[in-house]
């Protein structure tokens, strides 16, 4: 199996609290970098494979009050450890730019702060789940809790609330998923490019592809 190094990609993440826009950034993005010439992979994550898109009507039935927070944890890494094998890693050796529609920053802080689970934990199962792959670049929207949840509320009752398990957690929950995510950027600076997602969509993707020019 190649090293990271050896990868020729770009593996480029996207993160944000539920509502914030990153999906709708991300094909933006994807569009652009298509239209100057890249090879360019989407993918998803709970999902991205057929069975991950399996673990992820599980997660985020709403129905599935009863799981536990390990078993959280577990469904999302098995669903990544299927797509870093069946998707991310193939495409980053064909030299293909990756977007992820989130990764293993989001266990941090949603299993992390969010549950009260243990970063060190979450680490160890990401070096099994992924193998030392690592986003090169990501992509934070940051946005106050009143717009995305607000967002995210209206979504759901526009598609139905299939998907709502974790939308529907409370208020201190998502503001600790947001002061996870500034934290984490403020580790790690070089890796992190962060976004105010309140400008109207289209001043949101300049701001990314500027932010972007010499990375990607
Ligand atoms: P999405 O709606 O942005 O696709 O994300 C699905 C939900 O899953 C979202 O509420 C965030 C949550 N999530 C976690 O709690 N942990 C994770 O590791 C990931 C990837 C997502």
């Amino acid at each position: 199996m190649p090293t990271p190094s050896a990868l020729r990609g770009h593996f480029l993440t996207f993160e944000g609290m539920d509502g914030c826009g990153k999906t709708t950034q991300l094909r933006l993005l994807a569009q652009y970098l298509r239209e100057h010439g890249r090879n360019v992979v989407e993918t998803v994550e709970p999902g991205g494979t057929e069975i991950g898109r399996q673990i992820r009507r599980i997660l985020l039935d709403p129905a599935n009050t009863a799981i536990q927070p390990r078993t959280e944890l577990l469904l999302y890494f098995a669903s990544r450890a299927q797509n870093v094998d069946e998707v991310i890693r193939p495409a980053l050796e064909a030299g293909s730019v990756v977007l992820c529609d989130r990764f293993t920053d989001s266990t941090l802080v949603y299993q992390g702060c969010g549950r009260g689970l243990e970063a060190g934990i979450v680490l160890d199962l990401d070096r099994i789940a992924c193998r030392g792959l690592r986003p090169a670049t990501t992509v934070l929207i940051d946005m106050d809790l009143e717009t995305s949840l607000g967002r995210a509320k209206r979504r759901n009752e526009r598609y139905g609330q299939s998907e709502s398990r974790i939308d529907d957690e409370s208020a201190a929950f998502h503001d600790s998923v947001r002061k996870g995510y500034l934290a984490l950027a403020a580790t790690e600076p070089e890796r992190f490019v962060v976004i105010d997602g309140r400008a109207p969509l289209g001043d949101v993707a300049r701001q990314i592809r500027e932010a972007l020019r010499n990375r990607v």
